[in-house]
């Protein structure tokens, strides 16, 4: 274990490139107090023996980088303060270590208590005894295995990493981040209305909503941790319809907070909701625009109260109704009430949802939202296999709603088609 003539040589080129750094660590090092008195001690720390590195005598060269300071493999260390690397008397003199290791653990360069923590993702990893870190084991929301093994895999989408998503659970994703309840079977079973397609009737095979409709189809808002997308796919498929059918003469965004907060009925506001009762409330109630009662927050406190409701409405004669309060929200005024007409259900039919689609606008869709979703950045996404192998909890799915705005088809390299719908004009699924 002590140096042998062909190590030293190897020793002579390390202390070469670090020979600055040891003259200055030699009057240091006589007056630094000593590295493990000071509480840290890397107790699993392989450090001379890495280096296969054991010096006689006094060596200031015969030293290591030790957490951000220098430690020693060389006998002189061995003194009542003492700078040894913490496996020099394991390793060098084949006895145990003077005083005892002081418990705590190493990660990225920094020694953490016993019982400190740092956050690996979505899990917490805790600092045990004699070093050890254990790491929760939950799924999580962004996992690069997936995301690896999607992009591997030739889906047709790419997969990564949204940073919003990163260090969420997986089971978190499905909680805060979708947001609609399956309908009952009485909204199932609604008659489905008919748009009279022709029989020889020829639809585009490709077409999008803001082109049709330039200025009038709205961007999606976001609707960060709060679990409603019942409220806003409702809202943003509404606004759309808004502005088509007045011919622009109104473009407003409708407040999916008015809805979150005041539309309580049978509705659990950013815990999720129904559709059916939202374009109920459109259309009886009706909502103000965003601007005047922007959306509340991203983050919802699961145990506190829902945000209360600041925005009524009263009936002012002929079917049209005004609010009963201010925007909450200071510097905007229009506090103008927007109703719809009533909702009607598209069979599944492609084509029928495709022609309501160019004549009317955006519709509304149900989706049901698996793991591999989350990790979307571009192509037409489908479901992915690539959890079936891996235990349950790793293959989660939510409910969710989402405003269509087109659809196109691509032909791919086969030769087979591949038809999409499209939610705004960059984000395609089949
Ligand atoms: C190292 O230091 C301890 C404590 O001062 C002493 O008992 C021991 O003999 C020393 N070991 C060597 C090899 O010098
Ligand atoms: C994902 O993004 C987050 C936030 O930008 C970043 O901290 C993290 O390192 C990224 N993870 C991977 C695997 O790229
Ligand atoms: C679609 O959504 C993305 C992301 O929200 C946005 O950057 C893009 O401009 C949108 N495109 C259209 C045409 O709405």
């Amino acid at each position: 274990m002590w140096l042998r003539p062909r190590g030293l040589l190897l020793l002579l080129l390390l202390a070469g490139q670090v020979a600055l750094g040891a003259r200055r660590g030699r009057w240091r090092r006589e007056l630094a107090p000593g590295l493990h008195l000071r509480g840290i001690r890397d107790a699993g720390g392989s450090y001379c023996q890495k280096q296969d590195l054991c010096c006689r005598g006094r060596a200031d060269d015969c030293a290591l980088p030790y957490l951000g300071a220098t430690c020693y493999c060389d006998l002189f260390c061995n003194r009542t303060v003492s700078d040894c690397c913490p496996d020099f008397w394991d390793f060098c003199l084949g006895v145990p270590p003077p005083f005892p290791p002081i418990q705590g653990c190493m990660h990225g360069g920094r020694v953490y208590p016993v019982l400190g923590t740092y956050w690996d993702n979505c899990n917490r990893c805790t600092c045990q005894e004699k070093g050890r870190w254990e790491c929760d084991q939950e799924p999580c929301l962004v996992d690069p295995d997936m995301i690896n093994a999607i992009n591997q895999g030739n889906y047709g989408w790419q997969a990564g990493n949204h940073s919003a998503f990163w260090g969420m659970t997986l089971e978190e994703g499905i909680r805060y981040r979708l947001g609609t309840n399956r309908p009952p079977s009485s909204v199932m079973n609604m008659n489905e209305i008919y748009t009279g397609l022709g029989s020889g009737e020829v639809l585009p095979t490709a077409f999008e909503a803001s082109e049709k409709w330039p200025n009038l189809i709205h961007e999606p808002l976001d609707q960060g941790n709060c679990a409603g997308s019942w409220a806003f796919s409702t809202a943003a498929v509404a606004s759309d319809r808004v502005s088509i059918h007045s011919l622009g003469h109104m473009t407003p965004v409708l407040s999916p907070q008015n809805l979150l907060s005041c539309d309580t009925h049978h509705q659990q506001g950013c815990r999720g909701g129904r559709l059916d009762g939202a374009w109920w409330f459109l259309r009886r109630r009706g909502v103000v625009s965003d601007h005047c009662y922007p959306f509340s927050g991203h983050e919802q406190d699961e145990a506190g109260p829902a945000p209360p409701c600041m925005m009524h409405s009263r009936a002012m004669g002929r079917g049209k109704r005004q609010a009963t309060a201010r925007c909450p929200n200071s510097h905007v005024h229009a506090n103008d009430i927007y109703q719809v007409t009533p909702a009607y259900r598209l069979g599944s039919n492609e084509k029928e949802i495709m022609k309501e689609l160019l004549e009317n606008g955006p519709v509304q869709a149900l989706m049901e939202v698996h793991e591999d979703f989350f990790l979307y950045q571009g192509g037409i996404y489908s479901h992915t296999p690539v959890s079936l192998e891996r235990p349950e909890r790793y293959r989660r799915h939510g409910t969710h709603s989402v405003k269509i705005t087109g659809w196109g088809e691509e032909t791919l390299p086969d030769g087979r088609t591949l038809k999409y719908w499209t939610h705004n004009a960059s984000r395609k699924s089949r």
